[in-house]
């Protein structure tokens, strides 16, 4: 195992010996690990990353498919919990799962018919959810292995990870290089800085895919978090649960989470929209104000008194609430995960936007640079 301590790294950035020791007072906790955590099916090495800081709180990564395989934070008693849905191993991540922790790329969500035009050249891409594009395809970013380097610094933990996808993959025109940093923070944030350039015109939608529990993996089902997001408007679906392109006011819906309400206030509501996603499973389109980082959503739960908000600069974030999750998957320490679960917060552009002119545009050209980030704050349990 591997370690940078941080204390150390912190000296050498301001030139002083390693070991300096009123620099190992103010960071004993904060270290990152790496340790081999096992292979792909084609026999490359998987390393486990796993980011401390200050306060205790670790989050930790596999340099395949970026995956976020736990993030461990204080209930209001000051207990470690892993609070995000996952494996104990590298075996379960390999085998089929509904994208858990990972990063998602080239497109989050879905793609109409897998198809999309482009310069008035059409594209097929790969169809993974019935006739569908889903998540990048069937190989999506999810299921590569990252390059990966770790680093510190006075108060942050971070892991860059980058991955060059070649022109055609999964259908998608262009040679595109992607960077992917996610950074802790002292002040419980976890950050996530995505970029990316491309050769040739292509689109483009990375998010993460983590599924937050914050009383715990296993514990339960997520109905009695209290949800707040800022967005007075969504984009309903059609039964295949692709966009139908009218962004719907969210007033007077079980949609409307601008104040904070119990996520199983109005989920099994008999509401056409809830029956088609069977549950949330639906992009709200945020209230913006300007491209900065900006709030999103803040999520708490009752019991344990752990908070979750959620900024970004991304137009829209999609709320699902592992509606499809159905007890055939045995997750961490054991824990059968069922229905609802776990939920999602995947800030995103909206879904099916390279078939739908009305929506903020996904394309990216040569010469420009996508850049988007999303934190994930988890400020002192209540
Ligand atoms: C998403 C989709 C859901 C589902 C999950 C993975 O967030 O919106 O419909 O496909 O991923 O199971």
């Amino acid at each position: 195992m591997k370690r940078i301590r941080v204390a150390a790294a912190i000296a050498v950035a301001l030139g002083l010996g390693a070991g300096c020791a009123s620099k190992k007072e103010t960071g004993e906790a904060r270290q990152v690990t790496k340790q081999a955590y096992g292979k792909t099916a084609d026999g490359r090495d998987i390393q486990l990353y796993t980011l401390t800081n200050k306060n205790g709180m670790t989050v930790a990564i596999m340099n395949y498919g970026g995956i976020i395989t736990s993030i461990k934070t204080p209930d209001r008693s000051g207990k470690l919990d892993d609070i995000v849905l996952g494996f104990d191993s590298v075996d379960g991540y390999l085998q089929t799962h509904p994208y858990f922790g990972a990063l998602i790329g080239r497109y989050g969500n879905r793609i109409a018919k897998a198809t999309f035009t482009l310069n008035g050249t059409v594209y097929k891409l790969a169809a993974n959810d019935g006739a569908n594009h889903l998540h990048g395809g069937i190989k999506g970013f999810d299921k590569v292995l990252w390059d990966a380097r770790e680093s510190a610094d006075a108060s942050s933990q971070r892991l860059e990870l980058k991955y060059v996808s070649k022109d055609g993959e999964e259908g998608y025109p262009g040679t595109l290089s992607t960077t992917v940093v996610y950074t802790l923070t002292d002040e419980n944030d976890l950050r996530i800085d995505y970029s990316a350039t491309t050769d040739k015109d292509t689109v483009l939608n990375l998010t993460n895919h983590s599924y937050f529990n914050l009383a715990g993996q296993g514990q339960g089902d997520i109905l009695s978090h209290e949800m707040m997001i800022a967005a007075d408007r969504f984009t309903p679906i059609d039964a295949g649960l692709i966009p139908t392109g009218e962004l719907k006011p969210v007033e007077g819906t079980p949609f409307d989470f601008r104040k904070p309400t119990a996520i199983g206030a109005h989920i099994d509501d008999d509401d056409e929209q809830l029956v088609r996603g069977k549950g949330y499973d639906h992009n709200f389109v945020l209230n913006r104000s300007g491209s900065d980082l900006e709030l999103a959503a803040r999520v708490s739960e009752p019991k344990s008194g752990r908070v979750l908000e959620v900024l970004t600069t991304q137009p829209g974030i999609q709320f699902y609430t592992g509606n499809f999750l159905d007890g055939t998957l045995t997750g961490k320490g054991g824990k059968v995960y069922e229905q609802r679960y776990g939920f999602c917060l995947e800030t995103q552009h909206f879904p099916d936007s390279p078939n739908q002119p009305k929506f903020p545009s996904t394309v990216l050209k040569p010469g420009e640079q996508y850049r988007t980030t999303t934190l994930y704050r988890f400020p002192k349990a209540q």
